[in-house]
């Protein structure tokens, strides 16, 4: 029925830092309520590095070595890591090149994918490329990210959104029925000033005329702060989503009558309901960890497949649909075979 996989997963991990900002912490911090942002987005408390020393290659590192560890291989072992986010340790070197050195994984070509967050499931399919081709053999995919450090405490809007997490996966060649059997990314620039971090690249630094988005009222430099039309972002997602999860089933010749397990982007509950709905996925089928993670961006979906697994909700042999989208608009989705 389905296609031959190319790629398994042989190894998960995540990780989550151990502050926990809840919506209540909120409430004393900015004109937000419990109430507003349970029944709008679903989120009730979310993982923050706060004052902890930590970075997002310190996470991705974390969560890597628990998927290595999970897989039963050594750092030496590794091949290839890839590192999806959008809140890197810095504009270069890569993320992924602090995670080589922190895991010694000498060995290890290393570097970071950008696509917001559907960022880990474009860095799967450049992964199943990869092995395809016959160039690696272990690849440590990660999803990574320090969101709260682009959370702007002035908008209520997105500042009670995000959250920090890591989650990894290893990936080896496929041997059998089990592994990525389908997959599907799409982006449309079109929509990029709908979510993005404005400042801290090249273009925008010379811009620093552009007051209104770079400064506020007390003269803080915003310029790398998350700015979003959470509506119109709305709107798109769940259209994203469902095309997503249509054509990644497409690509594995399958129905949603095949799929065991659904796994979304989790950025709203509203929005993990609609695509729950439209694969009709009963609801003890259905990843939600949003209530105690917030968005974590790329780090969302490895977070949430690990977390499955690990509490025995996904089994061997079960068919899992992810979708997600993100700033840039990019949309996209996998279907898994554990
Ligand atoms: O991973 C991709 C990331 N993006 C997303 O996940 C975004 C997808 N979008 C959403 O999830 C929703 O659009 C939001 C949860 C962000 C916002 O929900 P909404 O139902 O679209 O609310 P809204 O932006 O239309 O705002 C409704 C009201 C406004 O007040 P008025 O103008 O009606 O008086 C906002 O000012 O809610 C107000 N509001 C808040 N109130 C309390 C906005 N943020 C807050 C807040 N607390 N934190």
């Amino acid at each position: 029925m389905n296609k031959k996989p190319v790629m398994k997963i042989v190894g998960t991990g995540h990780f989550l830092p151990d502050n926990v900002l809840t919506n209540k912490d909120l409430e004393k911090i900015m004109d937000t309520t419990d109430e507003w942002i349970t029944q709008r987005v679903g989120i009730k408390e979310r993982r923050v590095i706060g004052d902890a020393d930590l970075s997002t290659s310190d996470m991705a590192t974390a969560a890597g070595k628990a998927a290595m560890e999970d897989a039963g291989i050594s750092p030496e072992d590794i091949d290839c890591i890839i590192v999806a986010t959008i809140s890197p340790d810095m504009n270069f070197p890569a993320t992924a090149i602090f995670v080589q050195k922190n895991l010694g994984a000498v060995n290890a070509a290393a570097f970071d994918i950008s696509a917001a967050c559907t960022g880990w499931i474009y860095a799967m399919t450049v992964a199943e490329g990869y092995i395809a081709a016959g160039k690696f053999k272990n690849i440590l995919v990660i999803g990574a990210e320090f969101l709260t450090s682009l959370a702007d405490i002035n908008d209520r809007a997105t500042y009670v959104l995000f959250g920090d997490a890591s989650g990894a996966v290893v990936v080896q060649p496929a041997d059998g029925e089990n592994g990525m059997i389908g997959s599907y990314i799409k982006s449309n620039g079109d929509l990029a000033e709908l979510l993005w971090s404005y400042g801290g690249g090249t273009k925008v630094n010379k811009k620093v005329s552009d007051q209104e988005i770079c400064f506020d009222k007390n003269g803080n430099d915003n310029r790398a702060k998350v700015r979003m039309e959470g509506n119109r972002v709305y709107k798109y997602a769940v259209r994203a989503m469902i095309e997503s999860a249509e054509k990644a089933m497409e690509d594995a010749g399958i129905t949603e009558d095949d799929l065991t397990f659904l796994i979304p982007h989790q950025a709203n509950l509203r929005i993990i309901d609609a695509i729950a709905e439209r694969v009709k996925m009963p609801d003890e089928k259905v990843m939600r960890n949003i209530q105690y993670v917030g968005n974590t961006s790329s780090a969302s979906i490895p977070v949430a497949l690990d977390q499955a697994i690990k509490q025995g909700r996904i089994k061997k042999g079960d068919v899992v649909l992810t979708a997600a989208f993100g700033g840039g608009f990019t949309w996209g989705g996998l279907v898994i075979k554990i």
